[in-house]
Order: C-alpha cells, then structure tokens, then sequence
C-alpha cells in the first residue's frame, strides 16, 4: 500500500450546506419501492439469469409487494426482449405493478425498448446517460455542453415514440448516471434540461434517479447533494425523487437511509444487495429497519427463507450467514452472556409484560420474518451453561436444575473446545448422557425393593460393585434416605443434597429422569442423572450416577 495515500488519493468535496435540514428529521413513512433485481442485480452475475429464472424472480418480487420492478435493458440482448415480450404477452404482471426498462440515449436502443413495450399496461422508461468529470473526460471525451445534448436527445427521442404506445400509462425517468461524482449544479443543469423536454407536472410527475452510482463519500455528503437537489432543482412537484445507491464504501444502506431524510421519495434497490461489484443497495435492510422502528415498510418479509431460496436459485449467489435479517447466523447467539441475556427477554417478552419489543441482542422479533426462536441459541465453545441448557431443554425436554447447569455446563465447554466447532443439540444430549445417565462404574443397581410401615420405609437391593455382588439394607423415611443408609453401611457414606425430577416424554414409554446431587463427608459434591420408566428406580439410578463421578 502507498505510505503516502494523500499522495494518490483525495477526499470527494463535499457539498456546501451550512443550513442542512436533514439531520433533524426521522423517517416516518415507507418510500416508493423500486427492484432492479432484473436488470441492475442481473448484469452484474458472471452467468445472467435465463428466462425462466427471471420469471421466478418477478413473480417473488411481485409477492413481495414491489410495483415498481425493473424489468431488464430490453435492447441489450434477445433474452432480455424476450423477457420483456412474455411478461406483457402473458400477462404475468399485476395491474398495479410498474414494468420498468432501462436504456441510454441513444435513437437504435430506444427504438428497440418501445417495441419491447407494445402492449404493456403500465410502463416506466428509465433514461440514463453518465454525468462526472471522470466519465465525460475518459469515457466520452466530451464536455458538458456535450453530454447535456446526449441527454436532451434521448429525452426528445422517447417523447417522439409515446404515441406508439397507445392504452399503456406511461411513466419517464431519468438518472444522470454517477451522480454523486458529479457537480451538484451540472447535475441539476442537465435534470432540468430533460425535463423542459418531458414536461413533467404535478399530477404527471418524472422521476429523477439520482444514483450513487460508485460510493465516492461518506453517506452524509450523498444525504447533502439529495438535499442540495431537492431545494434548487425547479418544479420539485413535478419530480418523484429516487436514490439508486450501490455499496463500495459499504455505506449504501446508509447513504439511502440518510437520503429519504434529506427529502427523496423512492429507493432503487435488490434482494440482499446483488449488484455491480459491491452490490446495489440492499433493499431488504432498509425495509427491515423501517420496520424495527415501527414503520410499515409496505414489502412482505414474513417468509424471508423462502425468498433467499428462491433468490440463491435464480441468481446463483448466496446470502452471507452475517446478512442482516436474512444470514443463517443473524439470530444466534453462542455467547454465554448473549444467550442468557436473549433467553430471559424471551421469556419477558412471552410473559405478555411488555408493549413493545425490547429483547437484548434482537433487534427484531424473528418470528415476524419467518425464523424460529430455536435458532436464536446454538453451542460453540464460547457458550456458557445458559446455552447449553437451553437446547437440552427445548429439543428434549430435559430441564437441568440450575446448580446442575453449573456443573454440566463446563463439561460440555470442555468437549465442544477439544471438537473446535458448533455442536448440536443431539450432541449435547449425547454428552450429557454420556456423563451421567450411563455411567454404571463402579457401581450398577440389580434389584431395588421397598416397604413401608407406618412412614418408615425399608429397601433391600443388590447392586454390583466393579462387578462384584453387594447386597444392602437400609431404613429412613423414605426410599432415598434408605438407600443412603443401606450403602453407608458399605463404607459409602455421603448425604442427598438436592433432587428434582420430572417426566421426559409422553406416551407408552414415557420416562422419567432424576437429578440427584451428593455430598460426601469430605465435602465432595456431585451430581447424578438416570432415567426410567419408574421415578423411584430413575431417582436410586441417580444416586448411584452421582457415586460413579466422585
Ligand atoms: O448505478 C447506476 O448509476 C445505474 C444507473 C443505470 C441508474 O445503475
Ligand atoms: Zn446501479
């Protein structure tokens, strides 16, 4: 790297507003939403999606809820025409859904885009051609005067072609490309250009994009030139002012979240972000963060899962596990601070206390877009006891008592730690077993009878002693108190310091499983775990479970 980047590199000027108003503000309400998923998302895939995967996608997205979808560049290629055709011939789009073409200016692709169009009930034409310094210089060689020309042009040559499409409600809209790269006053110079040429009015309206086309800045100096627009550009009522924001600098959520509050009215977005380099602005988070702070995003994400699916399928990338909303690992926490934290704002929240959402380490509630609270906890060596009692207990039903939480828990952090990876519930459950319910060394119960006179209970049992036949009695005043007293009278002598016990499963086989912790005379504590279909024998199993751990 430069040891000396200001050597190579400056910072983007920002724009000059003192009184900027957009700081003071907050969202209130969902913007127009735009998907260029088929179009923007889709040239930037080393494979473009075939007909039949863009069919797919539409159809999502118009369940999703967008009306407004860029549809493709119809003049670009056959497939995209094609596209085009079937959507309109077979008409897959819902009245109320805006099909949206991209083209430049220039008279061959418009003339191909308005044949692409026949027939449509409702149409945005989207206009773009480049604006900054570095485009018109290197690209285009041609100086502003000039490239105001390619956009009056373009403009006049689609007004021209209107009346071909006769019955389809027509929206124009226009993107002086690399925006945020370009002078504020030649951007609004060349806007208001193409618009005396379209004429928009405020029941007819335009729409300007202004597009972040690559992220030059910080999101607050794109926030200023929205700004900047929205208060110079003339007839502001006629203009439907759009932001179109990619994510080099990863600020693109940001950039447009800052730019609906310097007054924009619609966002140009994908699903999770598919686009050129970096990405498009994914508008599944910004319509999600809406939605944390209350705000109807008027976008259905209630089955999220679904919608990657049917997007990793189409386009053939993947959603990050650290996505916002959509990562496989988003609501999990392995922390065994985290996990405890989530599980008792979970319970609050389930106890019906609360209002409103206030969950430590959830942003929102995961069930409002389809995820389970089963995946909010999972067990990697850095969880605590609190996770792992978690799984036990919503997978099996098997509920440590607290003080046996703390004991188990740093067994299972051993085990997971030497594994070095996640471990699942059946795992855990596995090395619970394993430490406790099948431990039979040294010692292994035979036969265990009771009887009872007037509360004082007797036992006789045999039980084998690394594999050598004991046969005890005892006497207390209860079946456990007489198993203390019969074992001690082999030299075994420790006390019952806790017990808890509870039925594992429903059903034929239901089964109980006992938790019993000892204490021996030196001050040894332990505890034990057995199962049976019996609670007495599950809970003498456990006493002897405890014994084999000492
Ligand atoms: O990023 C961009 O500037 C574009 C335009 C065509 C709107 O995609
Ligand atoms: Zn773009």
């Amino acid at each position: 790297m430069q040891k000396d980047p200001s050597k190579k590199y400056r910072a983007y000027p920002p724009v000059v507003l003192p009184d900027r108003q957009w700081p003071n503000r907050v969202l209130t309400a969902a913007p127009r939403w735009c998907s260029v998923d088929l179009r923007d998302g889709n040239q930037a895939l080393a494979v473009p999606m075939n007909v039949s995967q863009k069919l797919e996608l539409f159809q999502t997205l118009v369940k999703i809820g967008f009306k407004e979808i860029e549809v493709g560049f119809p003049s670009a290629s056959n497939t995209e025409f094609t596209f085009n055709r079937r959507l309109i011939e077979e008409k897959r789009a819902p009245d109320d859904v805006w099909l949206q073409v991209l083209v430049q200016a220039r008279e061959d692709l418009i003339e191909r885009t308005v044949e692409s169009l026949i027939g449509a009930k409702r149409v945005i034409i989207h206009m773009y051609n480049s604006t900054s310094p570095a485009q018109r210089r290197v690209v285009f060689g041609k100086s502003k005067d000039e490239i105001k020309a390619i956009a009056v042009n373009g403009a006049r040559m689609i007004k021209e072609r209107l009346h071909r499409l006769k019955g389809t409600e027509i929206m124009l809209q226009y993107s002086p490309e690399s925006f945020s790269a370009t002078e504020v006053e030649y951007a609004r110079e060349i806007s208001e250009a193409v618009m005396d040429v379209w004429q928009p009015t405020p029941e007819h309206k335009m729409i300007l994009n202004l597009p972040d086309t690559v992220e030059v800045a910080m999101p607050n100096v794109y926030a200023d030139q929205i700004e900047w627009m929205c208060r110079n550009i003339k007839n502001r009522d006629s203009l439907i002012i759009s932001l179109h924001t990619h994510n080099d600098r990863y600020t693109g959520v940001a950039a447009t979240e800052l730019g609906l509050l310097a007054g924009a009215d619609r966002v140009e977005g994908t699903l999770f972000g598919n686009g050129e380099r970096t990405g498009n602005l994914d508008v599944v988070t910004v319509a999600l963060n809406l939605f944390m702070h209350g705000i109807d995003p008027k976008l259905d994400f209630s089955k999220l899962s679904s919608i990657v699916e049917v997007y990793e399928r189409c386009t053939g990338m993947t959603v990050p596990a650290r996505q916002p909303y959509a990562g496989e690992l988003v609501f999990t926490a392995f922390s065994g601070s985290h996990q405890d934290a989530i599980k008792k704002g979970l319970a609050e929240w389930e106890g019906g206390s609360r209002t409103h959402w206030d969950v430590p380490y959830l942003t929102i509630d995961p069930a409002d877009i389809g995820r389970e609270y089963r995946e909010v906890i999972r067990v990697n060596s850095q969880s605590g006891k609190g996770g792992v009692a978690y799984l036990l207990e919503s997978e099996f039903g098997i509920e440590l008592p607290k003080d046996m939480q703390r004991e188990f828990g740093p067994i299972a952090n051993d085990a997971v730690d030497k594994l070095g990876r996640e471990v699942s519930g059946a795992e855990l459950k596995a090395m619970f077993w394993q430490e406790y319910v099948e431990r039979d060394a040294p010692w292994k119960l035979g036969t265990f009878r009771t009887t009872s006179d007037n509360g004082k209970v007797s036992c006789e049992a045999t039980l084998l002693r690394n594999g050598e036949l004991v046969t005890i009695a005892g006497h207390g005043n209860g079946p456990l108190a007489a198993l203390v007293h019969g074992l001690g009278t082999t030299g075994t002598h420790f006390e019952i310091t806790g017990y808890s016990e509870h039925a594992l499963s429903a059903g034929e086989t239901a089964a109980a499983i006992a938790y019993i912790q000892i204490k021996t005379a030196d001050g040894k504590s332990r505890w034990g775990a057995a199962v049976d279909t019996n609670i007495e024998l599950a809970s003498v199993k456990a006493v002897l479970s405890a014994l084999n751990r000492l």
